[in-house]
């Protein structure tokens, strides 16, 4: 084994939260006492109307799982109300518009009047504990607000990324039965401007159960305006009063649904529940990002996807963190932007995507070395593999060798970081995730199933129950039973590979299902298929990733049109713009590759594995292809390619 140079904890972190030795303690008893642990953690990190009967009770296995049942609380409370004795004055969000000269600075106390008002002008348009709420809005702090407006009054918000098209918005609005919208006349982003309320208006044209739209005034641009529908947001709060009591919440309610992609069919709505998942946000934001008092954190995701729930709004607010909000794009005007931010706020931990990391070092040294950086204590990252050569930029040009490398590895599913460094107690490996956070217990199965002992390769998966694990999918928990605890049982299946070395360090090799993850972004090879196969000149697709430089992965389609259809650039043009519209843009195939059909075994299952090996250029070593039912469709592929 070929030991690859470890990063000892430096020495400026050695009064951090948590250092080797009692990472190591603390994990132990972590496993060996799952329930004192996590509830007198649940102690110290929430304040509760009541406190729980039992810590943990479920069965796993079913994915039926209770945590701190009989307790009562509220989510919006503990990020906001119960920080106002001591820093009501504190600036919780520091909001950079798209372009440098827009600055915005909300204190606690702000954060709290504008909840409040949005959540009394919310129950005055008839929205209810329990209903369920969309928010389509730009990055600006209002979708704070609209979050925890509804975490405020027990509403369970389904926040859609604004990057999704019209029919993704509907089939969300439809799939969790939303009653409300919240959204943006327009979200502006490197220069660009994104219709949201057009979009809205055109998803909402399938959507009869939706009463109230309610739309936050970005730009002032011209929209429509449906009259007892939509109202501003404005409009909406100006009149209200700045206290609304926080509706007092059972520890497993709903806090939130959030759409993601699976390897078959339509997304599915991930639902998480109320204390644990507030719980394990709040406990791992504290230790992985090392807060303490005044350090200014920001973190590049979008409130549209799991990151920006989890460590842009719930984790850094409960903890009476400050942190910058970015409305734009690390390009936007130039790829200096982020680090200029960095110096103007005296950023001191920054969370970001691999795919922007390695984007801005395509773009050379020169935009970082104009900036000063001084502020920067951790640099983490997350959302897809990193590549040791993009951790090395990161860790050299940008952190100047002085920062951790925070590496984390979680899901939607798993609400929050599950494998990751923490500053003060981990040694680094790049490309590892290194370590199970406290009271994780993953473990690596062989191709029988079996776990393996010590260094190996195989699935990952997690042995037993943690707070924030997601409780169901919306509408289906068979589904879920399916989707994660059926192909190996008593486990819960990640969908990853993972490879541990002789330390124990876990390095996350990619998925192992048909799900591919674009600059960051997770899709369903079978949402694509599904959208090309629209057009009535394919009879056929199959979609599988190829990796690239930049966004980690790419969209590679192979077509088969109907008989006698040519695939024109034309044609290729509009399919690319109907997964556009049927998904979103970012979902756009790199390459479409027209063929006369597709490999498939003699029961009629499309040979991926094939494909994915001509996608990447490989004709020679396609590997057994005794099961194939015609030997000629690859001829005809390896003729085209
Ligand atoms: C998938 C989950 C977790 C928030 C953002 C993505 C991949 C995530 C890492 C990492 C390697 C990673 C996995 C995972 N992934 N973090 N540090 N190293 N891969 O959430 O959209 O639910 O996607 O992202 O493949 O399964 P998501």
């Amino acid at each position: 084994m070929t030991q690859t140079t470890n990063y000892p904890v430096p020495e400026s972190f050695k009064d951090s939260w948590m250092s080797e030795e009692k990472y190591q303690e603390l994990y132990r008893y972590s496993l060996e006492n799952p329930e004192a642990f996590w509830g007198s953690k649940a102690e110290r990190y929430l304040d509760w109307y009541r406190p729980w009967d039992s810590v943990y009770e479920g069965d796993f296995k079913k994915c039926e799982v209770s945590w701190f049942k009989g307790g009562k609380l509220n989510a919006s409370f503990n990020c906001i109300d119960r920080h106002l004795e001591n820093r009501a004055d504190q600036v919780a969000i520091i909001w950079e518009g798209d372009t440098p000269d827009l600055q915005r600075k909300i204190t606690y106390q702000e954060i709290h009047d504008e909840v409040c008002k949005l959540a009394n002008g919310l129950k005055a348009q008839g929205v209810n504990k329990g209903d369920r709420v969309c928010i389509y809005m730009p990055m600006v702090p209002e979708a704070v607000y609209a979050m925890l407006a509804c975490a405020r009054i027990g509403a369970v918000h389904s926040v859609v990324f604004g990057g999704f098209s019209p029919h993704s918005l509907r089939d969300r609005i439809l799939d969790c039965g939303c009653r409300a919208v919240i959204t943006a006349d327009e979200g502006v982003r490197g220069g660009k401007h994104i219709p949201l309320k057009q979009n809205t208006d055109e998803a909402l044209k399938e959507c009869p159960d939706v009463t109230t739209v309610v739309v936050y005034e970005r730009t002032g641009a011209e929209i429509e305006w449906r009259e007892g529908r939509d109202i501003s947001y404005k409009a909406l709060t100006t009149s209200q009063s700045s206290i609304c009591e926080p509706e007092v919440m059972e520890s497993e309610d709903p806090l939130f649904i959030l759409y993601t992609s699976g390897s078959t069919g339509k997304p599915k709505g991930v639902l998480h529940s109320t204390a644990g998942y507030l719980l394990y946000t709040t406990v791992t934001f504290h230790y992985v990002f090392d807060y303490h008092e005044g350090d200014i954190y920001w973190c590049g995701a979008d409130v549209g996807w799991i990151t920006g729930h989890s460590y842009i709004v719930y984790g850094p607010l409960s903890n009476g963190a400050t942190m910058v909000m970015h409305e734009g794009v690390p390009f936007w005007p130039d790829a200096a932007r982020i680090w200029e931010i960095v110096d103007r706020h005296q950023v001191n931990i920054l969370y970001t995507a691999p795919t922007a990391i390695r984007a801005l070092m395509a773009k050379g040294d020169e935009y970082v070395k104009r900036t000063s950086r001084a502020s920067l204590k951790i640099l983490g990252t997350v959302g897809e593999p990193i590549n040791p050569e993009a951790w090395q930029w990161y860790y050299r040009s940008v952190g100047e060798e002085r920062c951790p490398i925070i590496d984390s590895w979680w899901q939607t599913e798993t609400g929050g970081m599950m494998i990751t460094p923490l500053p003060g107690a981990t040694a680094l490996k790049p490309g590892f995730a290194t370590l199970p956070f406290l009271g994780i217990r993953p473990a690596i199965l062989d191709h029988d199933g079996n776990e393996i002992v010590g260094p190996g390769q195989g699935s990952l998966v997690i042995t037993g129950s943690w707070p924030s694990q997601i409780r169901t999918v919306y509408g289906n928990h068979q589904r879920i039973v399916d989707t994660y605890f059926s192909q190996h049982p008593g486990y819960y299946f990640t969908g990853d590979g993972a490879r541990r070395d002789e330390n124990g360090y876990y390095q996350i090799t990619g998925r192992m299902d048909d799900v591919i993850n674009v600059a960051g972004h997770r899709l369903g090879t079978a949402e694509i298929e599904s959208a090309l196969v629209l057009h009535e000149a394919i009879a056929e697709a199959a979609v599988v990733g190829v990796p690239h430089r930049v966004k980690g992965e790419s969209v590679y389609a192979f077509i088969t049109p109907m008989d006698g259809v040519e695939i024109t650039d034309d044609l290729k043009q509009e399919l690319s713009n109907l997964v556009a519209s049927e998904i979103g843009s970012f979902a756009r195939p790199e390459i479409l590759h027209p063929c006369p059909a597709l490999p498939k075994t003699r029961s009629g299952k499309i040979m991926r594995r094939i494909l994915r090996k001509l996608a990447q250029g490989e004709r020679d070593n396609l590997g057994d292809l005794s099961t194939l039912a015609d030997p000629t469709v690859i001829k005809h592929l390896l003729d085209q390619a």
